[in-house]
């Protein structure tokens, strides 16, 4: 049993106070990450603001290279990486594996987008005639320092998603990593501290969210927050940072509307791959599926056929289906599936729960009265709703309180582009899951889906500020 460190100015530090962190798949002590206090989170603060200046007068080149180094190690170790990240997320170890390789291709691309990035001169244009002599001078200038705080589901990646635009833009880092998902945040600090950054330029800070979480989100010292996770949590994040920016990407309840003319089979595979992948704990899920009548029995039958063959198992055997994070997420899991079966939806697979694995099942005939119609389960379960009418579908998708993403599956595209329009909604994919990905395409959610949009090149804009020098030229 391992007991792993903080990585603060530039060396490994431990606290008093230690969090044990136990295998979600087997209950099995994986090993201890420290509980910091608000002393030691003072520290990482000044340390990190003390690096700041040399950090942001480097070149851009000399920035870039030390990222591609971080993640030159990443690529060596994914396997190392990917084994831990598997136990202690319970995500199946193929993908847990991509999940470093992914976040290996970000690091490189922010790297490269730093290298592409751009000032601007601008003429004055006012009608006083003086403006004509006026010039400015746009650059952009680093944050200063940016606390990534990142989620249970994606440790690594959507850790990296924050760090590396933060750094290659010039600010520095405090890196916050979900409480389980603490001992892969900390392998990925490791390839920052073997990639020599200078000390104080990265830095980690482990414990619980509940605990230190406000005192870190209020410290003076930070200058941007990048947070993903829930809604709730972001909530009170916005409020805290006061006049400070912020990039939230938060909670998601996304859509797939099937049309008449729909490829049944492409979008009962996207549905399924899109809604059950890492047993439905991704933002990005598809969470509710909102079909056409005349189309809603076919669908359903190879939906339903599809989830039955999905593998329910362990992680290190790559099963689509494992146990979820905690017993509380099983327990809210399993009160939707309850409410759904009390009012009277019909469950088309088993119903089964072992601990904290859940079986995959798809619910038709959901209602509004329905809490699986409106709550994010972050879990294997997903509700058909049966509707007449594109109308109907665009109305209730827009009801929800969330607005990340959203599908639509259909062969008529301007069809597609025009209800795209309609909905209140981050992104639209057409004929396909719902997805962050590519990581250089923009990604945001709009209402409670957070604000902001994280995305590499968005990200190191958004971590970056505009500065104008302005000169009359005569
Ligand atoms: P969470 O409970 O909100 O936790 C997210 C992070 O915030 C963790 O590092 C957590 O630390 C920390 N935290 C908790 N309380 C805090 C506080 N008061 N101040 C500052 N940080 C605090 O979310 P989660 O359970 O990890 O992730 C699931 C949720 O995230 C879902 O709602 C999902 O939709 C959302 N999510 C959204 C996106 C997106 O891009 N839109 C992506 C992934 C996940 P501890 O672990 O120590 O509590
Ligand atoms: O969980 C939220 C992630 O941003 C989803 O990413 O669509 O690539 O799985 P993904």
């Amino acid at each position: 049993m391992k007991q792993y460190k903080n990585y603060v100015n530039g060396e490994w530090k431990s606290s008093e106070k230690e969090i044990k962190i136990y295998e979600p798949a087997t209950g099995k002590e994986l090993g201890t990450v420290p509980a910091m206090s608000q002393e030691e989170v003072d520290y990482v603060m000044a340390s990190a603001k003390e690096a700041l200046p040399k950090w942001r007068a480097l070149s851009y080149v000399e920035r870039a290279a030390y990222l591609h180094k971080v993640a030159d190690i990443l690529m060596r170790d994914k396997e190392e990486i990917g084994a831990i990240l598997s136990k202690e997320i319970a995500k199946g170890l193929k993908s847990s594996i991509s999940e470093v390789v992914r976040t290996v291709e970000i690091i490189d691309f922010a790297a490269e987008e730093g290298l592409r990035l751009t000032g601007e001169v601008l003429e004055g244009g006012s009608f006083e005639a003086a403006s004509k002599k006026k010039l400015a001078v746009v650059r952009r200038e680093p944050q200063g320092l940016v606390l990534a705080i990142s989620p249970f589901n994606y440790p690594i990646n959507l850790a990296a998603s924050k760090i590396a635009p933060a750094l290659i833009a010039g600010n520095v880092v405090a890196f916050k990593p979900p409480t389980q998902g603490s001992i892969s945040g900390i392998l990925l600090a490791k390839a920052f501290a073997e990639a020599g950054l200078p000390d104080g330029v990265f830095n980690t800070i482990t414990g619980r969210g509940s605990e230190i979480g406000d005192y870190i989100v209020e410290h003076k010292a930070v200058n941007f927050i990048s947070f993903t996770g829930s809604t709730p949590v972001g909530k009170n994040i916005a409020k805290l940072a006061g006049l400070r920016p912020v990039l939230l990407e938060l909670g998601g309840k996304d859509s797939a509307i099937v049309l008449e003319d729909a490829d049944l089979e492409l979008a009962a595979k996207q549905i399924v791959t899109g809604g059950y992948s890492y047993s439905g704990q991704r933002c990005t899920a598809v969470k509710r599926v909102f079909v056409m009548d005349s189309i809603a029995d076919e669908l359903a039958a190879i939906v339903r056929d599809k989830v039955n063959a999905l593998k329910v198992g362990q992680p290190e055997d790559d099963a689509d289906i494992t146990a979820l994070i905690d017993t509380k997420a099983a327990d809210y899991v399993e009160g939707l599936i309850n409410d759904a079966t009390e009012k009277g939806a019909k469950p088309l697979n088993e119903i089964k729960r072992e601990n904290n694995l859940i079986s995959p099942v798809v619910f038709d005939n959901v209602t509004t009265d329905m809490r699986l119609a409106w709550e994010e389960p972050f879990g294997p379960v997903m509700p058909f709703i049966r509707v007449k009418s594109v109308e109907e579908a665009i109305k209730l998708s827009n009801a929800s309180e969330y607005g990340l993403q959203a599908s639509i599956f259909t062969k008529n595209y301007p069809r597609a582009f025009a209800i795209a329009e309609q909905l209140e909604v981050g992104t639209v994919h057409i004929n396909n899951k719902t997805q962050r990905g590519t990581d250089n395409f923009p990604f945001m959610g709009v209402k409670n889906s957070g604000s902001g949009t994280q995305g590499v090149r968005y990200s190191i804009e958004a971590m970056s500020r505009l500065k104008s020098v302005v000169f009359d030229t005569e």
